[in-house]
């Protein structure tokens, strides 16, 4: 059997263990051959393709971003594409001249209602969830999260030390697209005393109000931890609307920082780099029993998979029952 395998997308850490899981089973235990595809689906449309090695999959575990490249082309998109351009069929022509039994597809949303675009075509596609933003439906958690919520968490915990020195109150805005699920993880565990997401409506009014009685009660500073996708009054930014709209609330130096894309970078965390052996692993074994159109996921401590059909187009979001922000309540933190 001759695989293909891309990914696509946003980067994060974990893809290239991800790769290394898939290549090792495939050329170690199931004898296949596996065809690297560049740039996401661009370089399906493009051709542009490596065969892999034992020893291009070398040193991958811990190392971030993806060797393979990633791009944001959606195939199926018909907007400011020639009509004469038929890019799904480009892809299937080219799969076809590369000999492909099976496209492992490695992205987010977008890469997984892609993968079912193709499979729907009757293309033989696996895909496996990768995103820091873990809002994929079907799988409890997706490669990447975990470590996004470590280097956030550790961004957090070094805003405390400066922001009780200076008794001011800290805003730290962290990604997740229009999921709150960094915010939530890396807050609780960074010790956050308000968290803003975009599943939970906020007002302003509450957080100074929050702000204020720890200020009664003896705690002069406050962290404030946002998700990038809350709504602003202003169409500002979530660090920059919320900051000043505490400072004019309460009266106290507030600053903010934005994380960015550092939560994107480096290397994985020992969770994410078993996570993404087994994903790989697990999408390698689907293939060689012929189990196409699927989407490898958690689902509690288990590997399995479901298919694409009914991942594509649906979004994974906190609830108000999750347990962190239950739990947060009960201890007084600010959801809003
Ligand atoms: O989906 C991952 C993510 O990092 C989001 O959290 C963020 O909103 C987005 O990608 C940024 O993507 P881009 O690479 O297009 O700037």
């Amino acid at each position: 059997m001759r695989i293909g395998i891309l990914t696509s997308g946003g980067d994060c850490p974990g893809i290239n263990a991800t790769i290394r899981g898939v290549c090792k089973t495939a050329m170690n235990f199931y004898g296949m051959e596996v065809v690297g595809i560049h740039s996401g689906f661009q370089g399906l449309l493009t051709n542009d393709v490596e065969f892999f090695t034992e020893k291009s999959t070398s040193g991958l575990l811990n190392q971030g971003g993806t060797i393979l490249g990633t791009s944001r082309e959606k195939p199926f998109k018909k907007k400011g594409v020639s009509p004469d351009i038929d890019k799904p069929a480009i892809m299937a022509e080219n799969i076809q001249k590369l000999g492909l039994d099976c496209v492992v597809c490695i992205g987010g949303n977008g890469t997984q209602k892609t993968a079912a675009k193709m499979a729907a075509m009757g293309l033989n596609v696996v895909s496996v969830p990768k995103t820091i933003d873990n809002d994929i439906w079907g799988t409890d958690f997706s490669f990447g999260f975990d470590s996004a919520v470590n280097i956030a968490t550790d961004a957090i915990d070094r805003l405390h030390s400066t922001a009780s020195s200076h008794k001011r109150v800290m805003v730290i805005e962290v990604m997740g697209h229009k999921a709150g699920w960094i915010a939530l993880y890396s807050g609780m565990a960074g010790g956050g005393d308000v968290i803003l997401i975009p599943e939970i409506e906020y007002s302003i009014k509450n957080v100074g109000e929050t702000i204020m009685n720890r200020l009664k009660k003896g705690k002069p500073y406050s962290i404030v931890v946002v998700a990038e996708g809350i709504k602003t009054g202003d169409g500002k930014r979530a660090a920059e609307y919320v900051a000043r709209e505490i400072e004019h609330e309460t009266g106290i130096e507030t600053r903010q920082t934005v994380l960015g894309y550092i939560q994107r970078g480096g290397a994985p965390t020992p969770f994410d780099r078993n996570l993404s052996t087994r994903m790989g692993g697990h999408a390698t074994e689907l293939i060689a029993n012929g189990d196409f159109g699927r989407m490898i996921a958690l689902q509690g401590n288990e590997i399995s998979s479901i298919p694409l059909s009914e991942v594509a187009g649906k979004l994974k979001l906190v609830t108000e029952d999750q347990d962190l922000v239950v739990q947060g309540r009960r201890m007084g933190i600010c959801f809003g």
